[in-house]
């Protein structure tokens, strides 16, 4: 599968305009904080954008970051200007056309930031170890529409908890499909390449993550995808897709569960950017000043991580009160719009 992904990105894919979903047109959520943010990112490493969402999380000052499977860079870019001087992002992939773009421009990104804070590597995002790459030295991980691709998604997202920093995160976009992948279109290297092949049945997701010691996956945003082309669109027959971005935390601590301990938080509104409500996640919208009950694992999710100094907690784990309410599984996507389509560039 690595041959035929690196022939995909490296030689038969020239922009994102040669794509075949609607997966990185993702303009519905664009910012408008991103957008200058990108404006300072060079017109080549930009047009080979392949990502399906947005991973730029918030709070990044200072932060060191790494990017499995940076591809020509552009997430790498526009981390560098939120982590700033004092930060680092390190982009891993294994494609030399990708990464041929991404340090080609190294230079001009220095000279557009006034400092030089990044660093790419050639490497399998599966062989994480191999590279010269501390334990514990990461505050966040990133990845943009690149583990569906790679064939041991376990490999991934074990090296990831390794490298990350105890209450550090993993936040990334990927393609899911709402059922398991018949072999047929796993097969298929056009779809294999597209980012659909290899996606994840969600539950599969969710299940692989408990395994790989991430007991409580945080869905942030998703979208359902439209397979532009009618042949490939045929031979996915009625498979849904979505881009979803999730939230990983490196909390041992963390409960399978959400449990309610009675606890609750206040937001001081003091992130930079967001002055009236912090978003964790889809379910998790809080406003400022307004006392915001969450179970065990939210209030963990604030408290031992980057985010806590900007929180009031309330309660403590002395006392349960049983499963929090409103915890139930089901698809967490949302299938608004899969009939009407979906706009694409
Ligand atoms: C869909 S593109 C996304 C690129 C980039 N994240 C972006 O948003 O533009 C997938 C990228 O992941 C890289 N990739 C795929 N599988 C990989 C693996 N197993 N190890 C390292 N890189 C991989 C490819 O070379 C390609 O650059």
């Amino acid at each position: 599968m690595h041959d035929l992904v690196q022939d995909y990105y490296g030689k038969q894919l020239q922009s994102s305009a040669d794509l075949k979903t609607t997966a990185c047109c993702d303009f519905t959520a664009m910012p408008d904080w991103l957008k200058p943010l990108l404006s300072n990112i060079h017109d080549d490493v930009l047009s080979r954008y392949y990502g399906c969402g947005l991973v730029c999380p918030p709070l990044l000052e200072g932060c060191r970051v790494l990017d499995l499977g940076c591809g020509s860079g552009r997430d790498v870019y526009a981390l560098a200007q939120m982590v700033g001087a004092s930060g680092e992002v390190v982009g891993v992939d294994m494609t030399d056309e990708q990464l041929a773009i991404a340090t080609q421009y190294q230079g001009y990104h220095a000279d557009k930031f006034g400092f030089d804070n990044v660093r790419f590597i050639k490497g399998f995002i599966e062989k994480l170890d191999e590279l010269d790459l501390a334990a514990g030295s990461f505050d966040v991980v990133v990845s943009n529409c690149v583990i569906n691709l790679s064939p041991d998604k376990d490999a991934v997202l074990r090296s990831v908890k390794r490298l990350l920093k105890p209450g550090g995160e993993f936040y990334f976009s990927d393609v899911y499909a709402d059922r398991r992948i018949p072999e047929t279109v796993k097969n298929d290297p056009v779809l294999y390449g597209e980012c659909l092949g290899g996606a994840l049945y969600w539950n599969d997701f969710i299940q692989l993550a408990k395994r790989q010691g991430f007991s409580d996956s945080r869905l942030v945003e998703d979208r359902p995808l439209d397979i532009t082309d009618p042949v490939l669109a045929a031979r996915c027959g009625n498979i849904q897709f979505f881009s979803a971005t999730y939230r990983l935390f490196n909390l041992d601590a963390l409960e399978s569960d959400c449990e309610d301990y009675g606890q609750a938080v206040v937001y001081r509104g003091s992130i930079a950017g967001s002055p009236h409500r912090f978003v964790l996640d889809k379910h998790h919208n809080i406003q400022i000043g307004k006392v915001f009950p969450v179970c065990g694992n939210t209030w963990r999710m604030l408290h031992d991580t980057r985010f806590s100094s900007h929180f009031d907690f309330v309660g403590d784990f002395s006392r349960h009160y049983g499963i929090f309410e409103g915890c139930g599984v089901g698809l967490p996507f949302d299938v608004a719009g899969l009939d009407g389509g979906v706009a694409c560039c």
